[in-house]
Formats: structure tokens, sequence, C-alpha cells
């Protein structure tokens, strides 16, 4: 009942916020839909989020052209949904706990979009 709740309420804001903001703003859950795993014990860990995204040497590579890599640090392996909230579009970077990161992305070298 409280997660239907949630997550409708989670979709009554989506909603708005993409009448009002840009388009392709889509929450996780959004993007997810029914895909979105359910967490066990109330907690989602990051090995449902790997099933289908792949392990952390995989994602590290995918986001490779972003300084610093989110996916790549001395902080390991951290729970997705410390940076990955299911009601927003873009990640929280729980590095900011300690640093001031604002992340950057390096265009390869003969890029062309
Ligand atoms: C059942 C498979 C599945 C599971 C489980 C899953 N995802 Fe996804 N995820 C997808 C698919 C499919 C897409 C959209 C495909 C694409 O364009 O990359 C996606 C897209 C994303 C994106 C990019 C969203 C965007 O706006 O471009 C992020 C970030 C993401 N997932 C994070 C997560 C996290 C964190 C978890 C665990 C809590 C998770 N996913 C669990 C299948 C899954
Ligand atoms: C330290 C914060 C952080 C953690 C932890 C994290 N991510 Fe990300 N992730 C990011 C950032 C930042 C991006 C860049 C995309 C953006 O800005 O929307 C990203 C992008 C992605 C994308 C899109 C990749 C692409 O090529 O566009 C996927 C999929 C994704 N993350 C999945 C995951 C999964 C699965 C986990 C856990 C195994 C995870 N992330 C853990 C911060 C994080
Ligand atoms: C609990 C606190 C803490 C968290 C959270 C944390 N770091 Fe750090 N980080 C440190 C400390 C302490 C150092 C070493 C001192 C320094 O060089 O600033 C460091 C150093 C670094 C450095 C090398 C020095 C620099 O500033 O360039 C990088 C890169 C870095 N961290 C990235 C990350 C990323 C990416 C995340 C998130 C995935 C993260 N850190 C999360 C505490 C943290």
């Amino acid at each position: 009942m409280k997660k239907i709740l949630l997550a409708s309420i989670a979709f009554a804001i989506g909603s708005c916020m993409s009448v009002t903001f840009a388009a392709g703003e889509k929450t996780l859950e959004q993007v997810h839909g029914n895909m979105w795993p359910k967490s066990v014990d109330g907690y989602v860990t990051k090995y449902q989020c790997m099933k289908c995204h792949g392990d952390y040497e995989k994602l590290g590579e995918q986001t490779s052209d972003l300084v610093p890599n989110p996916h790549k640090s001395h902080m390991g392996q951290v729970n997705c949904e410390d940076c990955h909230k299911p009601n927003l579009a873009k990640p929280v970077l729980m590095c900011n706990q300690c640093h001031n990161f604002t992340i950057k992305k390096v265009e390869p070298p003969q890029s062309k979009k």
C-alpha cells in the first residue's frame, strides 16, 4: 500500500516535471517501469542492478569519459542507490559527502557528435 502510494506520488511529481522541464527527465523508476528491482528487507542491493547493467568494471568502462569516474574510485563497489535514486532523473553524487566534485565529460579526441 505504502509502496503504491509512494510510486504514484513519484509519478505525479515526475509528470509535472516533464511539463515544466525539458523532455527526457524521467525518473529512474519511470525509465525502468516494473524492471526496477523490488527491495529485499527495504533495501535494493547493487547485485540486483548488476544483473542487467553488469558489474562495476563494465560500468567503469562505460563512464570512462567522466571525470571523476563515478563507477571507478577508491570507494570501490558502492551500493547503486547511494547515487541513483529511484525518484530522481539524475544521480546524486555520494562522493560529495567528502568532496566537492562536478562531473565533467572529456570528449574523446575525434568525436564528431
Ligand atoms: C531488469 C533489468 C534492469 C534492472 C534490474 C535495472 N535496470 Fe537500469 N536500465 C535497464 C534498461 C533496459 C535501461 C534503459 C536502457 C538504456 O537505454 O540503457 C536502464 C537504464 C538505466 C539507467 C540510465 C537511465 C537514463 O535515464 O538513461 C540507469 C542510471 C540505471 N538503469 C540504473 C539502474 C540501477 C541503479 C538499478 C538497480 C537499483 C537498475 N538500473 C536496475 C534495465 C534494468
Ligand atoms: C558515485 C555515484 C554513483 C554510483 C555509486 C553509481 N553510479 Fe551509475 N552513474 C553515476 C553518474 C554520475 C552517471 C553519469 C550519468 C548522468 O550524469 O546521468 C552514471 C551513469 C550510469 C548509467 C548510464 C551509463 C551510460 O553509459 O549512460 C548506468 C546504467 C548506471 N550509472 C548504473 C549504475 C549501477 C548499476 C550502479 C551500481 C552497480 C551504479 N550506477 C552506481 C553515478 C553513480
Ligand atoms: C568518506 C569520505 C569520502 C568519500 C565518500 C569519497 N572520498 Fe574520495 N577521497 C577521500 C579522501 C580522504 C581522499 C584523500 C585526500 C585527498 O586527496 O583529498 C580522497 C581522494 C580522492 C581522489 C584523489 C584526490 C583528488 O581529489 O583528486 C579522487 C579522484 C577521489 N577521492 C574520488 C572519489 C569519488 C569518485 C568518490 C565517490 C564515488 C569519492 N571519492 C568518495 C574521501 C572520500
